[in-house]
């Protein structure tokens, strides 16, 4: 075998670099994190001041425009996703035709990707105006996809969108019905989701909008990119975390709570175990994001007749596991999904449905990370070397 560690190429020298831990792969306007610091900034706004002032819908429009809008743009804006946000009768036969158990992740990556059959004079990346339209149809629709495939999944007769509805709030009356938006507790469900899914928006370089640069690098259709995006949001390590972080806590709360042996199973590596919703690959401090939704968790929960055991016991591993230097000596803090699984159960959301509501948030980074490349004259086809291993040149006539 070759023992390669480094190769010198035609263009330059070839690093081994797993997982691009140290490889800046684009320059980007987006979003700055300094993960030392636990700082994250969306087009230089910080994003406890857009937490604490704007709305996802600004969020959006600041990320994919770079500006915040003003009163008329952001009106306009709306509108646009509100009159695009029915799904075609083709496309909602199509997501009734799936197996009825299938996990909505699937269906959602499957429905994007239809897109661009259902909307074929939009996926050509060269021509700015349907690139417009590719992105608003994403924006206007992907709630819709989302409450339909949840319908579906409980036996629940999707609705029909309602454009008399603000944009997060008619999301949630598709999914769950009758959500009526005049008590307490409904406006409060409605500024939670809106909350997470500001805090989700955009995050630089993470797997699910790399794998949407990587895509569109070959000048894939926005709607082939996103629905790869989803994909890759999905796995366990990603996305998937936040269903994992519900499982690992109900796993707990079914072992009678006890959370000091479930960090020792963490600890002995050979249970190859991790603390799901901890670390992060450029956090090493406390993620900006977690502590926003840790008080929002606690804002809603409180307002519940019985104290949430759940949130209770991800309470006590945090805790915990900050006083243990397995967690502090690594740098392991609760990252985004730690505590906003506990705020979706609360709301009534199925744990197969969290990824999907991080799909949700975590679009416009996705467009505004395609759109950005597509402008960019020094991005190129993402194409990574690697060093080889296997074996020499070998006969096959030989024995
Ligand atoms: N629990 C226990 N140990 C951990 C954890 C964890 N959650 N995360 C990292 N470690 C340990 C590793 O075992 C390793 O220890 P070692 O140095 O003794 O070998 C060290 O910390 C460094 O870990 P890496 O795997 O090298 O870190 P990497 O940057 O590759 O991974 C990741 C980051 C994937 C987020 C990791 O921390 C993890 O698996 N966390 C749990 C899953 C999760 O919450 N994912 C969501 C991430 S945020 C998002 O996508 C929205």
């Amino acid at each position: 075998a070759f023992e390669t560690k480094t190769l010198l190429s035609a263009t330059g020298k070839v690093t081994l670099d797993p997982g691009f831990a140290n490889t800046a792969a684009c320059q980007s306007k987006i979003t700055y994190i300094d993960g030392e610091a636990g700082i994250l900034r969306y087009r230089g706004y910080p994003i406890e001041e857009l937490a604490a002032h704007s709305s996802f819908l600004e969020v959006s429009y600041l990320v994919i425009h770079g500006e915040l809008p003003d009163s008329g743009q952001l009106k306009e804006f709306s509108e646009q996703l509100r009159a695009n946000a029915a799904l075609p009768a083709e496309m909602r036969a199509m997501l009734d035709a799936f197996p009825r158990d299938a996990h909505p992740m699937t269906l959602l990556a499957s429905a994007v990707n239809t897109m661009a059959a259902f909307y074929a004079d939009t996926v050509d990346p060269k021509d700015s105006e349907q690139v417009d339209r590719a992105t608003i149809l994403l924006l206007a629709k992907l709630p819709t996809i989302a409450a339909h495939i949840y319908r579906n999944s409980v036996g629940q007769p999707p609705l029909e969108p309602d454009d008399s509805l603000g944009y997060v709030e008619d999301f949630l009356r598709m999914t769950f019905g009758g959500l009526s938006g005049e008590s307490e507790l409904d406006a409060l469900f409605v500024r939670a989701m809106d909350l997470l899914l500001i805090l989700h928006a955009d995050h630089e370089q993470n797997c699910s909008t790399a794998t949407v640069r990587v895509v569109g690098s070959s000048q894939a259709s926005l709607y082939g990119s996103v629905s790869a995006g989803v994909n890759a949001l999905f796995g366990p390590l990603h996305g998937g975390a936040n269903q994992a972080v519900l499982e690992m806590l109900e796993e707990i709360r079914d072992l009678g709570g006890d959370v000091d042996s479930y960090l020792a199973k963490v600890k002995d590596k050979e249970s190859k175990t991790r603390l799901m919703g901890f670390g992060h690959r450029v956090y090493k401090n406390y993620d900006p994001r977690s502590k926003e939704i840790k008080g929002l968790a606690a804002q809603i929960l409180d307002r519940q007749a019985e104290p949430d055991e759940l949130f209770e016991l991800a309470l006590r591993l945090e805790a915990k596991a900050l006083a243990d230097p397995y967690f502090t000596d690594r740098k392991l803090y609760p990252n985004v999904d730690f505590y906003s699984g506990v705020i979706y159960r609360a709301m009534g959301f199925p744990t197969s449905m969290f990824t999907v509501l991080f799909a949700l948030g975590r679009l416009p980074g996705w467009i505004a990370h395609w759109r950005e490349q597509r402008l960019d004259p020094a991005a190129r086809i993402a194409r990574p070397r690697q060093l080889y291993t296997g074996h020499a040149k070998r006969s096959y006539s030989g024995s």
